[in-house]
């Protein structure tokens, strides 16, 4: 049967050794067999998944997870050179934030609550750890003054994503299986990703803050999402209360973003220059979910226009410059709503949301300034500093912008676009 045979094929790949051989040297320096291997299961994967519709459900499960995994082995092996959902494997973490699929909204937030504290916990146990002398893996440039910093500040965003005050308690999910099986149908999901989403290219100690940084902005980007775009449903129908209810929520995620980049600016430039170029053309431009945000909250931004296409992973995203598509904005600043019972508390609420991504945007930027070389280009392919510059400033609540449509991108405006909610995330 050809179950059993893609079974037989799974079981060969052994997880423990692959994320050994890729966390010991760094994973740009995997043996290309290894990573041809990698790179034919997933092409095997793929087509099994697409030829066979009906299969065991713990095959289903395991078949998902390792496409996710494998997809980025592919990709390193056809591109040397990394993008964004390959170099963070972020492909994995919406598995495990259920991205893929329709799920109760509080459940979609609370995942995404139980995965930040997840994500933060293992990165202050690798900071802990480090500082003890008994972590092995990217030791280069680890400065224990530093490191003791930067654990007080992640300790305080730990705090604050728990929403209470709690002792910290060192989390530890075990050594990772070798089996595939054992790895997708793992409840919680919670060893998958801490096994696989870390793996960094070069031994440097500071890229694991630079990629559990990414990772928890993008939990983050993903509640805050969700919350806003249910807002938005909330608001066409009158509904202003749970409307503020969402968009409380979207606080409360924007609010973890500043002390989150708090502690990430412990890490001195010199050390960022260690591995930047190993990061190669990746670049959180490409995140699909940011963008998304960015859009649902303030509409098509005419200054990214020209990036977003440009970027395969986002250039189906212009079609939200439709002129019919309804962002958090348009309601707010275009519809006529003085008299609708709660309004105030919605903008009241909104404002809040506006003040905590802009002062996420602030830090962000002045990141940019003092990490990179002056007039350097960014990973992602745009002028760097410079693209960041022309629409940091850009706000909610800003009711002089207007949003560009369809005939003022001037563009051919893709035909299809990826749902929110998408099995490709
Ligand atoms: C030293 C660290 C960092 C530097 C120097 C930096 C610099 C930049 C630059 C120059 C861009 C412009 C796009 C491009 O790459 O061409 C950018 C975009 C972006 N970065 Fe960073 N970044 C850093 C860390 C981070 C981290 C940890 C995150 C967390 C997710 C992040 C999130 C973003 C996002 C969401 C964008 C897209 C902004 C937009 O399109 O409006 N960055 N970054």
């Amino acid at each position: 049967m050809r179950e059993d045979w893609i079974r037989d094929r799974l079981r060969e790949f052994n997880v423990r050794h692959y994320i050994e051989n890729a966390r010991t040297q760094g994973r740009a320096r995997i043996e290309i067999a290894d990573r041809r291997v990698a790179a034919s299961l997933y092409e095997e994967v793929v087509k099994f998944r697409r030829e066979e519709v009906f299969v065991s459900k713990d095959l289903f499960i395991t078949l998902e997870l390792a496409e996710r995994i494998l997809f980025s082995e592919h990709f390193l092996f056809n591109n040397p050179v990394p993008r964004y959902p390959a170099y963070t494997n972020i492909r994995v973490l919406t598995w495990a934030l259920e991205a893929n699929r329709r799920g109760p909204l509080n459940a979609v937030w609370s995942h995404c609550r139980q995965m930040i504290r997840l994500l933060l916990q293992d990165l202050i146990s690798f900071e802990v750890w480090s500082l003890a002398g008994i972590e092995s893996w990217q030791q280069a440039n680890c400065n224990a003054q530093i490191i003791r910093e930067r654990v007080k500040l992640l300790q305080e965003v730990y705090v604050q994503a728990v929403n209470y005050v709690e002792q910290f308690a060192h989390h530890y999910v075990g050594e990772p299986p070798e089996d595939l099986f054992a790895l997708a149908l793992e409840e919680g999901r919670e060893a998958a990703v801490i096994h696989l989403t870390a793996l960094p290219q070069t031994n440097q100690h500071d890229e694991v803050l630079f990629l559990r940084t990414i990772h928890i902005s993008e939990c983050i980007f993903w509640g805050i999402l969700t919350a806003t775009y249910t807002a938005i449903e909330c608001l066409k129908y009158g509904l202003t209360d749970s409307a503020v209810t969402c968009l409380c929520e979207a606080t409360s995620f924007a609010g973890l973003l500043k002390p989150l980049f708090q502690a990430f600016k412990t890490m001195p430039p010199e050390h960022f220059a260690e591995f930047r170029d190993a990061t190669g053309e990746a670049s959180a431009i490409q995140s699909r979910t940011y963008q998304l945000m960015q859009i649902f909250t303030q509409g098509m931004d005419e200054k990214k226009v020209k990036n977003l296409a440009d970027t395969p992973e986002t250039s189906d995203l212009l079609l939200y410059a439709h002129p019919a598509f309804v962002h958090l904005r348009s309601i707010l600043v275009e519809v006529e709503t003085e008299r609708i019972a709660g309004w105030q508390d919605v903008k009241t609420q909104a404002e809040a949301l506006d003040h905590a991504l802009y002062t996420w945007r602030c830090i962000h930027y002045g990141i940019a300034l003092n990490y990179l070389p002056p007039a350097i280009p960014g990973t992602g392919g745009s002028n760097g500093a410079p693209y960041l510059a022309a629409h940091f400033k850009h706000k909610i609540l800003d009711e002089s912008r207007h949003c560009p449509t369809w005939a003022l991108t001037g563009r051919n405006s893709p035909i299809t676009a990826r749902p929110i909610l998408s099995q490709f995330n």
